[in-house]
């Protein structure tokens, strides 16, 4: 793929990864991702904004090389995590001229990562602009969005929004520009319940710092621009500051179909309860899809069998990463299944500390389960059913199954 012209003189110069299929060594990619880098070449002095992973490296050189760019003034560097900052040494290589301009606590981490060495630095502070002659950057610090360095780069000009990992979308594609907003929307939430959901707090901060600009484009570092930026930033200020809607997130597991008939019965329950429940058997799901349920929930139930006296390790698995993705939930229950006895609710309840969520009673049965279960069952299902009602979680249609 060429350099892509953006406007004059702006081009898009990164790297598409049509096959990566693990982000973090953690999160599925069913569509691949990118990484973005863009050349901006004022009158006087020439940008680039970020890198590329340095696996792709040659893609940002050979496109900025098909450019005819013979000398870059400075690099931005919005983020020093290495699948935007990891090509920073061939580029300091192939243009020994370069500044990293960065935070300070950026300068810091790059020299840490040993991706530049420690002279090359030109730091600016939160509101600080360069200029490049006829453009004028202009940089946003954003901490903890979503490491302690991070900032974003405004081109006041042109009007674009350079904004890293915030609004990013994994989605490999060979189109510039958002088309299809659903399937985008999909990605990005993708991207926002493992990169971002845990630092909520903070992003709505900067939501409001970036809502002070005048934005018409916002280019991301991780899949296409938003050329309609309400459309992120509308879905952003959802995941970030709405609350969370009627439905239960359900992961579990079952090696004999015990607690899966647990599971069976309660979401049948809930559903004519109308609330909507998302099940996930932990044994083959997509642990993004559990992220991105856990977007939106108002109830996590966690289903495990007890095994070797605890929870099984997929599920502690889960729910571990529940808790550190801090979603907005409120409710969270517990079922499942043992066979003499054992410590399985005690195990998940102490893992979930971060969720903040009042405890429903936990139904777990003896062997497989019996009436007295499934009454326990519907309870629990009245409980989340009346919880979520008390929030006003239910819209008018799900009211009308009272
Ligand atoms: C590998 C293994 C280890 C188990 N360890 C325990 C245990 O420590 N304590 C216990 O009460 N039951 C234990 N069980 C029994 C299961 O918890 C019980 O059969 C349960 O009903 C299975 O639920 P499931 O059909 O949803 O997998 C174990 C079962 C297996 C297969
Ligand atoms: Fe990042
Ligand atoms: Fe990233």
């Amino acid at each position: 793929m060429q350099a892509r012209k953006i406007n004059a003189g702006i081009y898009w110069v990164g790297a598409v990864d049509w096959d990566r299929r693990l982000f973090d060594a953690l999160i599925p990619l069913p569509d691949g991702t990118s990484y973005n880098a863009y050349l901006i070449q004022g009158s006087e002095k020439t940008a680039l904004i970020d890198t590329v992973d340095p696996a792709m490296a040659h893609m940002l050189l050979d496109r900025l090389h098909q450019l005819g760019t013979e000398h870059i003034d400075y690099v931005i560097a919005n983020h020093a995590e290495q699948d935007h900052a990891g090509a920073l040494p061939q580029i300091i290589n192939r243009y020994p001229e370069v500044q990293v301009v960065c935070t300070s606590k950026c300068k810091d981490m790059l020299v840490d990562l040993r991706l530049a060495p420690p002279d090359r630095f030109l730091t600016v502070n939160d509101g600080a602009t360069l200029s490049l002659g006829d453009r004028t950057l202009e940089f946003i610090h954003a901490p903890w969005v979503h490491w302690p360095e991070t900032m974003l780069t405004y081109l006041r000009e042109d009007k674009i929004l350079f904004s890293c990992d915030l609004f990013g979308s994994h989605l490999a594609t060979t189109g510039l520009y958002v088309t299809d907003e659903g399937q985008v929307y999909e990605a990005a939430k993708r991207y926002y319940a493992e990169i971002m959901m845990p630092f909520r707090k903070i992003i709505q901060k900067n939501l409001q710092k970036i809502q002070e600009h005048d934005i018409s484009l916002i280019a991301p570092s991780h899949g296409p621009m938003y050329e309609r930026p309400e459309f992120i930033l509308a879905a952003y200020r959802d995941w970030v500051l709405g609350d969370p809607k009627n439905s239960v997130v359900l992961p579990f597991i079952s090696m004999h179909g015990t607690t899966l008939k647990m599971v069976n019965y309660l979401v049948d329950v809930l559903t004519e309860k109308g609330v909507t429940v998302q099940q996930f058997n932990l044994a083959v799901t997509d642990i993004g899809k559990l992220a991105m349920a856990l977007v939106d929930a108002a109830t996590i139930v966690i289903g495990s069998p007890t095994v070797l006296t605890g929870a099984h390790p997929n599920v502690v698995y889960a729910a571990y990463l529940a808790n550190a993705l801090r979603p907005k939930l409120k409710f969270a229950s517990i079922i499942g299944s043992y066979g003499w006895g054992g410590k399985m609710v005690e195990q998940i309840a102490g893992l979930i500390p971060n969720l903040k969520v009042e405890l429903l009673n936990p139904v777990v049965c003896q062997g497989f389960p019996g009436k007295s279960d499934f009454d326990a069952l519907d309870k629990l299902a009245g409980s989340i059913a009346d919880k979520h009602k008390e929030h006003n979680l239910f819209g008018i249609r799900e009211n009308k199954n009272d």
